[in-house]
């Protein structure tokens, strides 16, 4: 099946990563009479662009999804809890942004370039990750094919989009009342975000972590089918606008040079290569921003492991690590012909 026959849902199509889903599907010509653009009754009768168009905006309700193909749900794990089952009842494959099935046993949680086989057996809804865990998962997929992974330890750097497009807004608001020596207005987060770094992306748990920390470990080990993966992250929020940054130091069973990473990161669908630090070029948060890929370079040998790598990367959060992952199982699933669910998964289900 050719996806331009498809009628797509875009849930949160007002939202930061549904406006990204639309301009992708505009990049694809996907015929603007299959794209239906949902939200909240808020934003019911606006209109968002569509190419040189504009779509009308509907109210996300369980009978808008009546004749939808593909539903990308990018609004919360409280809609997409609502909403998934009904867009799945009515025969649409529901692929989910948000965290709401992420972890769920019968839901396939896919970067296509990593794991792309388990499309094979959703159930109706497929998820993507966590936007830091996307571009983590394609380096690690791609160096643990050199030498087994003993313990990866991440410090990630989180652009305010993120969190969404009230906290870009924020940010850019916050810093023209800092230039202007105006009082800063506070909603997003615990602290001013606007020349500040926060250690803190969402609520923290009994052990000390954040959930977003737990996510990445988490995620990390379904989508490389790593269940005794040893990973720990601090997540920090940086007043950058687009792109996440991730600091990376993987220990390895055996030792991997910084050439023969080199060598495998370069061959990796999806991840270039950025690694000149000598010249001062290397990943950044504003080269990313508007690209598809992940960027990866300071690759060098850890000086405090024996046997361990450290490097780091830049992903844009909206596109690999959000409306362009999940576009890119939609292409996984045509191509592996499994729009509607097989019947070995639909009978695990009944
Ligand atoms: N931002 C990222 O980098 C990123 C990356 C990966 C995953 N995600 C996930 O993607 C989802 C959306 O994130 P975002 O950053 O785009 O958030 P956002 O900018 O805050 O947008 C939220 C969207 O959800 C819509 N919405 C809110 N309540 C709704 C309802 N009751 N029914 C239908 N639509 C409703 C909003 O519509 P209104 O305009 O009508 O309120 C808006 O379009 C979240 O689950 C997030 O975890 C985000």
């Amino acid at each position: 099946m050719n996806s331009s026959d498809l009628t797509i849902a875009i849930v949160g199509a007002t939202g930061a990563v549904g406006r990204i889903a639309l301009e992708l599907l505009a990049d694809r010509n996907h015929p603007a009479e299959k794209i239906v653009a949902m939200a909240s009754s808020r934003s019911a009768g606006k209109k968002v662009t569509y190419a040189n168009t504009e779509l009308t905006v509907v109210e996300a309700t369980p009978d808008a999804f009546n004749g939808t193909d593909v539903a990308f749900i990018s609004a919360s794990s409280e809609v997409s809890k609502r909403l998934a089952p009904e867009a799945v009842s009515r025969g649409a494959l529901v692929i989910d942004d948000g965290s709401a099935f992420r972890m769920e046993e019968s839901v396939p949680l896919v970067v296509p370039e990593v794991n792309g086989v388990d499309v094979e057996w959703h159930e109706g809804i497929i998820s993507i990750p966590n936007c830091t865990t996307t571009p983590l998962v394609m380096v690690l997929d791609a160096l643990r094919a050199i030498s087994p992974m003993t313990a990866v330890t991440v410090s990630t750097y989180q652009s305010v989009t993120g969190t969404g497009a009230a906290a870009e807004i924020e940010l850019l608001t916050q810093s023209r009342a800092v230039l202007d020596s105006e009082d800063v207005v506070i909603e997003q987060y615990p602290h001013q975000i606007a020349f500040n770094v926060l250690p803190q992306v969402d609520d923290f748990l009994s052990n000390g972590y954040t959930k977003e920390e737990d996510k990445m470990l988490n995620e990390s080990r379904k989508i490389l089918h790593e269940p005794g993966l040893r990973l720990s992250s601090t997540c920090v929020r940086v007043p950058v606008q687009v792109s996440h940054s991730e600091s990376v130091a993987v220990e390895f069973q055996d030792a991997v040079s910084p050439e023969e990473a080199r060598d495998a990161l370069a061959k990796t669908a999806g991840i270039v290569l950025v690694d000149e630090p000598g010249n001062s070029v290397y990943p950044m948060p504003l080269k990313a921003a508007g690209a598809d890929e992940v960027f990866v370079g300071r690759i060098r040998t850890d000086i405090a492991h024996d046997t361990g790598l450290s490097l780091w990367l830049s992903c844009d959060n909206l596109r690999k690590g959000a409306a362009l992952n999940a576009l890119q199982i939609l292409d996984e699933v045509l191509k592996r012909n499994v729009l509607k669910p097989s019947r070995q998964a639909a009978n695990s289900r009944a």
